[in-house]
């Protein structure tokens, strides 16, 4: 059986859980665990503000966190915003944006395979402006293809808005080809890459995407931190949302004006800890490699498939996954019974809509479970869940369902 190298740096794995729920929280390293205590423990000041040897170094490991996440993703500095995750990322484009850039008649194309972080917000905008939200229609395997994006957008699309990764179905977008497509008809794009970025390499030069949000949470780093890249002429465009501290260059009794991006973005107090946690993250999965993770990833992902080909009573919604997905449902068990059992065995997976009912309404089901495959994970832990899988079929059958 092949041994797991990283495992030991996650010290929730040290008891008895088998974590299949990292589409969901990603587990934190050591490493980034210990960044946040060392800036609570002997930091613990704000940024910008003190002369003292504590908040420089705090301002120093903040603004250091920037370069490393640009540098990760191939971005320039003041292109790098911190946000509080993925929904405020997404929401500040709506808001700032959209609102502001968006009339009557225009369109917003999306798909309904997004979460509901890329879809609300842009149906807050359509109602406020006029503008139209529009969705690509999905192929049978409910995948976004080139094909049914070039036959769904056209002059009147401004915005196209669209995950790299599915958070349900865990099938990587074409967005590169997608963003080409959609440049020439003069929209912009905004990639949700909550999914993707702890899988794949994210070069945001090369997609040529407008705009890419993420979160910490998903890619090892600690909650209440997520990304929001956007090119530099976007975000100069762009009003910031909240105003106060930090963000004002000058004020005046009547009117302010304030900083360049990003520092016009991040008003307030910012969630230096987390900032600082992860910079730790996005070090930990350069030094172990993205294409490590991926493969490894891949391997056990292909050894569970191997080992569940013949269970029946299982019904897959994906048949494969980019990103080590696997979305199911026992036959005839809702999915919040079924979860319970495996809640017992310690086993971690998610039941319900995952924030993306519009995919399940496509599919035909009110909800389903939802497991992910991810470095940290051994073949033990796949053992297990296939056993587990078998015991409850039998279980619920002889329950009656
Ligand atoms: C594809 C996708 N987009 C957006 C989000 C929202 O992320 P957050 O809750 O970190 O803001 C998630 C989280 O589940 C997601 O999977």
């Amino acid at each position: 059986m092949k041994q797991n190298p990283w495992k030991k740096d996650f010290p929730q794995l040290n008891n008895q859980l088998h974590y299949f729920d990292s589409a969901a929280t990603s587990l934190k390293p050591t490493s980034v665990i210990e960044q946040v205590n060392y800036y609570n423990q002997q930091l613990s000041s704000n940024i910008n503000r003190g002369m003292y040897y504590e908040s420089q170094k705090a301002t120093e490991l903040y603004e250091e966190a920037r370069e490393t996440i640009a540098k990760f993703i191939h971005a320039d500095l003041n292109e790098v915003v911190f946000t509080r995750g993925t929904t405020s990322s997404l929401n500040m484009v709506a808001r700032s944006f959209g609102l502001n850039h968006l009339h009557p008649g225009d369109e917003i194309l999306t798909s309904e395979l997004e979460h509901h972080s890329s879809i609300l917000p842009w149906q807050y905008v359509a109602h406020k402006t006029g503008a139209k939200l529009q969705y690509i229609p999905l192929s049978d395997e409910g995948k976004v293809t080139l094909e049914s994006f070039e036959a769904a957008i056209n002059d009147k699309t401004k915005v196209v808005v669209i995950n790299h990764v599915s958070n349900v179905m865990g099938y990587v977008t074409p967005i590169k080809e997608m963003v080409a497509i959609a440049h020439e008809y003069g929209a912009i794009v905004v990639v949700d890459g909550a999914q993707a970025i702890q899988h794949i390499e994210v070069d945001v030069k090369s997609l040529d995407a407008d705009f890419y949000a993420f979160s910490g949470h998903k890619m090892l780093g600690p909650t209440g931190i997520g990304v929001l890249y956007g090119k530099s002429d976007l975000l100069d465009d762009m009003e910031p949302l909240e105003y106060g501290g930090d963000m004002a260059l000058d004020v005046m009794k009547q009117q302010f004006s304030w900083k360049e991006s990003p520092t016009k973005f991040e008003a307030g107090t910012m969630p230096i800890a987390s900032v600082i946690g992860l910079k730790a993250a996005v070090e930990y999965l350069q030094n172990t490699g993205i294409d490590n993770i991926h493969e490894y990833s891949k391997n056990l992902y292909d050894y569970f498939i191997d080992k569940i080909k013949d269970i029946k009573d299982i019904e897959f919604y994906n048949k494969s996954s980019d990103t080590f997905m696997f979305t199911f449902n026992l036959k005839n068990v809702p999915s919040h019974d079924a979860i319970s059992y495996f809640s017992e065995k310690h086993i971690a997976l998610r039941a319900g809509q995952h924030c993306a009912k519009l995919i399940h309404d496509f599919l035909g089901i009110h909800s389903s479970l939802r497991g992910t495959i991810y470095f940290y994970n051994t073949y033990e832990d796949v053992d297990f869940l296939v056993e587990t899988l078998i015991e409850a079929i039998d279980y619920f059958k002889k329950l009656g369902f």
